[in-house]
């Protein structure tokens, strides 16, 4: 088999983020080098539990998690209670963690990794606000000619926004860090709510993952459950997305994706779409491609994978 890639998960968890993670964990093609917290569905001191109870879940208490930035770049923060609950992991109810927060700050764990590792070989997974990816960016600019790939779940095209109109969550929350990262000339992979709209959950689906009988697939059956509630309620669907897990999806099995190799700017001037993804889908402009924006998922293979590998913790 050939080596695992080498990831970092930059979360803020959310039940979805708990389930990517869980992906991630129970993948032998990927090595997770750390998990950075970032505030965002919830405050960082809940989303770098939030990482740790997910950790134990897996039985990963060896894994280190970095507590990272507690507040977007240029603006107050701004959470996602109504959708994830007061902890952000609402549904279950779960022990705190034993195992430790590592003591120093995500963003120095994310600079010195990666200039530790061989350049190109270390991919970042962004579930969350993209503070933490950003500072490090600004902080130490050399390491965006290091990074192999950035695969981040934010923005939307089609679909337009969740938390505004014109904005989906997590770019919305630190446009600013979003700007950043996008235009850091770093190769990008974007899972907009073009394809997590798409990834949705249904009946059948939440009873695959408690049919498994292990801790692992109740609890990812409990948090959908919890969620769903929300999302059936604001689209009148069947089900809620699951939008990070297509992040740790895409590096198993990218053929379960298509996208558009696009321009995508960040709105962070108007109060009216700020945090807007504005994606050049339709190529009206010369400006030069910068992400490999997706725009659709195959569902089925989708929700297979994750019912095959979650049982597998
Ligand atoms: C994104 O926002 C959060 O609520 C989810 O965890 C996901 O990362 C979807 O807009
Ligand atoms: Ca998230």
């Amino acid at each position: 088999m050939t080596r695992p890639r080498k990831i970092i998960i930059d979360t803020d968890p959310g039940q979805d983020d708990a389930v990517a993670i869980l992906l991630a964990l129970a993948s032998p093609e990927l090595e997770v080098l750390g998990i950075t917290a970032v505030a965002g569905n919830v405050p960082l001191t809940l989303t770098q539990k939030n990482a740790r109870i997910v950790c134990e879940l897996a039985g990963r208490p060896d894994l280190r998690v970095f507590a990272g930035c507690d507040r977007p770049i240029a603006r107050p923060l701004v959470t996602a209670e109504h959708v994830h609950g007061k902890t952000g992991l609402d549904g279950p109810v779960m022990a705190d963690p034993v195992m430790p927060l590592q003591p120093g700050h995500a963003v120095d764990f994310l600079i010195e990794t990666l200039r530790a590792e061989a350049a190109h070989t270390v991919t970042l997974c962004p579930l969350g606000p993209l503070t933490n990816i950003a500072t490090a960016l600004t902080r130490a600019p050399d390491i965006a000619g290091r990074i192999q790939q950035i695969v981040l779940m934010g923005g939307a095209y089609f679909e337009v926004g969740n938390i505004t109109p014109a904005a989906e969550f997590n770019i919305y929350v630190d446009p600013e860090a979003a700007a950043t990262v996008f235009g850091a000339g770093v190769p990008l992979v974007v899972m907009p709510l073009d394809v997590t709209h798409k990834a949705l959950t249904n009946r059948a689906r939440v009873e695959a993952f408690r049919a498994l009988g292990t801790e692992p697939g109740r609890m990812v059956a409990e948090w959908t459950d919890f969620f769903e509630r929300f999302d059936m309620a604001k689209y009148g669907s069947e089900g809620a997305p699951l939008h990070d897990p297509c992040v740790i999806a895409y590096l198993l099995r990218p053929d379960l994706f298509r996208g558009r190799h696009i321009n995508v700017e960040i709105e962070t001037q108007s109060d009216l779409t700020r945090g807007m993804t504005v994606a050049d889908w339709w190529g009206v402009t010369t400006r030069p491609a910068n992400a490999l924006f997706m725009g659709d998922i195959e569902a089925g293979g989708f929700f297979d994978l994750l019912t095959e590998r979650i049982a597998r913790l």
